[in-house]
């Protein structure tokens, strides 16, 4: 049975989605059918699709009573959009349905595990939320909250941990048939830590232990975990807040984290080798993986960031917030690589190709422009030249915008820079990143849609997620460098 609120937010996003223009839209990057969206959720395949799940308020712009959207997709990259999935609408949810994830069952109903939100006032006056793990069945459309809801409340945690924060379980199936989730959780010390919990069939669940601590080395709060075998090693995905930027490594604010280690199944021991960004750009949050039919490891992220919301392209819109390119993930020198999907190379046409360019001060090349390109770059030192001091493209240009990413070989320095992408806002616009390069040769690739770059650097060694919103008849691109670089250009329209 449909819950009135369910009903509500269903018949609301059919009439009010329908006015949103294809054109107001990124063209392959999901956004929500109308209103806000944070979250990827429940990202899984489900009866031959891509389900995409996602934090979901259908109607306000901005963040409000967590629903959770609901879209479908063959391919990745063309979406297409279901009824809203959960509404808040139970005792142990009123105030929310929280981030989480789905798998398929041996019986091929879908299960849904959210974090039900409930918002407690305190004897003071003060508001805490309780946060519990909640289940949903369902059929790939419609779903009914399990009767026996919550699974997993404070009695679950160990001891020292908040019942505030405890949130956004991501389960699997282990391939004894049994299943494995874990969830963020705030311990003692008001930092992080990642708790491991195991069951049987998927509803009656209990606490393992803890699979990772913070211990207050990157950020507080873990929010949004992930964790799968991956190239021999495995991986936890994790976004922490409260940041400390360290170096080149992680931005303050809210940030991305993945640690890379060895996962003892015995013992159910994670044992941490290295650590990094996810993504090193503005605008990137709270990814969620998925394994493909193919075996392929691909993650999709929320390409904005909680500190940067005010970017927007006017304040009331009818839509805001966007998912990333969903990446391949590959581990090579025991570093996460991302790759764009490959299915985004269907989507390329009308190649414009130039080899080994001379570009000394500005140039402009025939054919190389547009909104929504795959473009790929290698940039050296011009044949028989010093190191240049400064290599940059612009793109989305026109008179007054653009935005740039300059690289300086000297300090092996990358930048994304979007202060003239036409923002009011005096917000962070730009982000800086250490690359890899071999005197000053470098690889970029850039994918823009219509409201966002993504720069995947030396074939995925490190990627830069940035949304923009400058208007879309800024479609220019310019090479600028201080000294003289030899550039390959391959352009593709992405249609
Ligand atoms: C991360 C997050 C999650 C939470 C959700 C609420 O962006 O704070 O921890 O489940 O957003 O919308």
């Amino acid at each position: 049975m449909t819950s009135q609120t369910l009903w509500e937010a269903r018949k609301y996003e059919e009439t009010f989605g329908k006015a949103i223009r294809k054109e107001e839209r990124p063209k392959f990057h999901l956004s929500p059918r109308v209103g806000w969206m944070n979250d990827p959720n429940g990202f899984s395949w489900h009866d031959g699709k891509y389900h995409m799940f996602y934090q979901y308020h259908p109607y306000d712009s901005h963040w409000g009573p967590m629903h959770w959207g609901h879209a479908v997709s063959e391919d990745l990259l063309h979406w297409e959009y279901l009824p809203a999935a959960l509404a808040p609408d139970e005792i142990y949810d009123r105030d929310g349905c929280f981030s989480g994830s789905a798998l398929t069952l041996p019986d091929g109903r879908q299960l849904l595990m959210y974090t039900g939100v409930v918002k407690e006032r305190q004897a003071d006056g003060s508001c805490h939320e309780v946060q519990t793990q909640c289940l949903a069945v369902g059929d790939g459309t419609d779903y009914v909250k399990y009767e026996n809801n919550p699974v997993l409340d404070e009695r679950d945690v160990p001891e020292g941990g908040s019942r505030n924060d405890f949130r956004d379980p991501k389960m699997w199936r282990e391939e004894d048939g049994s299943y494995r989730c874990v969830i963020g959780n705030r311990p003692a010390d008001g930092s992080g830590q990642i708790l491991l919990y195991a069951s049987p069939d998927g509803f009656k669940w209990n606490y393992v232990k803890k699979l990772a601590e913070n211990g207050n080395r990157f950020g507080k709060m873990w929010e949004c975990p992930d964790f799968f075998p991956l190239d021999g090693k495995w991986v936890l995905l994790t976004s922490p807040q409260d940041m400390l930027p360290s170096g080149f490594e992680y931005h303050n604010g809210n940030g991305t984290l993945c640690l890379i280690g060895d996962y003892d199944k015995e013992t159910q021991d994670f044992a941490e080798q290295s650590d990094q960004s996810i993504d090193y750009g503005i605008d990137f949050y709270a990814p969620q993986t998925v394994l493909t039919p193919d075996g392929r490891r691909v993650m999709i992220g929320w390409m904005q960031n909680w500190d940067t919301c005010n970017h927007r392209r006017v304040q009331e819109e009818p839509w805001f917030g966007q998912m990333s390119l969903p990446r391949e993930l590959s581990i090579k020198n025991g570093r996460l690589y991302q790759k764009p999907v490959r299915e985004l190379e269907q989507m390329r046409s009308g190649q414009v190709a130039y080899t080994d360019v001379t570009v000394s001060g500005l140039v402009k090349l025939e054919g190389v422009s547009g909104r929504r390109i795959d473009m790929e770059l290698t940039v050296r030192p011009a044949e028989g030249c010093d190191l240049y001091r400064k290599f940059a493209v612009r793109f989305a240009q026109s008179e007054s915008c653009y935005t740039s990413l300059s690289f300086r070989p000297a300090e092996s320095v990358l930048k994304i820079d979007r202060k003239f992408s036409g923002s009011r806002r005096a917000i962070i616009h730009q982000r800086r990143s250490l690359v890899n390069h071999r005197a000053g040769e470098l690889k970029l690739r850039i994918v823009l849609d219509r409201f966002s770059a993504e720069i995947f650097v030396n074939e995925g060694e490190q990627v830069l997620s940035a949304v923009l919103y400058t208007e879309q008849e800024a479609d220019g691109i310019s090479f600028i460098a201080d000294g003289t670089v030899g550039v390959d250009v391959t352009k593709y329209d992405l249609v």
